[in-house]
């Protein structure tokens, strides 16, 4: 009888963990997903982003907190921990709120990888790190090896929580690795994400708000990339590694709106707004490393991409974000 290899996906009932699931039970492995379901965004998103997979028999679902609950037993039948949970998003994580992101991005990282050290059988470790953790620069494109100066609280928090990964791996072992993600999109996109509230406004013809002059920059991926590159990093050579993990995408806001409004056939309206104190200026992703250890190279052209996250957000129509 051959054996499943098993995978715990934390976040699974997020943007990018439930595509992963999906990706991990195509794979052939065995699923655990977990989610707390915290209130950054509506618990009926997250249900319907999880759609089909509680249905699947190789898919088991724990709604559990990885910064309250007993964590050795959920980690100690896995071979592969993909931790995706945490609390996205620069904006909010100001003022009060930050004790919010300290809870679910480090503390939360910190149970798991206690838990996650006492296991015999783990083979990796996956952190979903960001972009965030570099801050502004104007040294473009940015390395693995540029400084990390997180220019938002959040970014603090995601940074602690990388080296949190990489301490646990130099001191016990733990075959860790970190992908730094820049700014996913596609189908089930957070509702508080800019592509998907652009998309929204314009089919529902409300105006956009559009914040700072529209020419900043992003390195924008393909939620099916990201996943790819969480699926890459299971090779032996990227254990103990930080991963620039960008779509090769990179154009400024109002390039995006121009190919949105070539899609969706209408032109879409702005308010425009001064921009909030966190947001970088720029963010482009130097994806070398990724390329010659993980074999990385994203596939979907951001045309492509975008054309995706329209025709699911006409289909599915999600629940409003409040
Ligand atoms: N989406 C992006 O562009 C992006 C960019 C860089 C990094 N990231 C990181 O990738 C990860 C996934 O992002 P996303 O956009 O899918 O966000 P998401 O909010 O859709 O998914 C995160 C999930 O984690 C769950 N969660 C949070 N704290 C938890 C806890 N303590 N215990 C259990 N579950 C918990 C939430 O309920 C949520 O369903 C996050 O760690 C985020 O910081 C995302």
């Amino acid at each position: 009888m051959t054996v499943m290899p098993a995978s715990l996906v934390t976040g699974a009932a997020g943007f990018i963990g439930s595509h992963l699931c999906e990706r991990l039970l195509q794979a052939g492995h065995r699923v655990v997903g977990l989610d707390a379901f915290t209130d950054y965004y509506p618990r009926a998103v997250k249900e319907a982003n999880l759609g089909t997979l509680r249905t699947r028999p190789d898919f088991r679902f724990l709604e559990v907190d990885l910064a309250r609950a007993d964590l050795a037993p959920v980690v100690a039948e896995a071979d592969f921990i993909f931790h995706q949970a945490g609390q996205p998003g620069v904006r909010a994580s100001w003022g009060r709120e930050f004790d919010v992101y300290v809870e679910h991005n480090i503390r939360a990282t910190q149970r798991l990888l206690e838990a996650a050290r006492g296991s015999a059988r783990l083979q990796r470790l996956v952190f979903a790190s960001s972009s965030s953790v570099y801050g502004e620069t104007s040294d473009l494109p940015l390395r693995e090896h540029s400084p990390t100066r997180p220019f938002s609280p959040y970014g603090v928090t995601k940074l602690a929580a990388e080296h949190l990964c990489s301490l646990y791996h130099a001191n016990y072992g733990l075959p860790t690795v970190a992908l730094r993600y820049f700014t996913v999109y596609g189908p089930r996109q957070r509702p508080d994400m800019a592509f998907h509230k652009f998309i929204r406004a314009a089919l529902q013809d409300r105006p956009i708000v559009l914040y700072g002059d529209g020419e900043q920059t992003r390195d924008f991926t393909y939620v099916g990339d990201a996943v790819e590159a969480n699926w890459l990093a299971l090779a032996p050579r990227a254990v103990g590694q930080v991963f620039n993990i960008g779509g090769g995408s990179r154009c400024s806001v109002i390039q995006v709106l121009a190919s949105l409004e070539e899609i969706l056939g209408r032109p879409i309206r702005r308010d425009q707004r001064p921009t909030p104190p966190g947001d970088v200026r720029h963010t482009w992703a130097d994806t070398t490393r990724a390329r010659e250890v993980l074999g990385f190279s994203p596939r979907a052209s951001l045309q492509e991409g975008l054309a995706r996250q329209v025709a699911w957000l006409r289909m599915t129509a999600p629940p409003e974000s409040g």
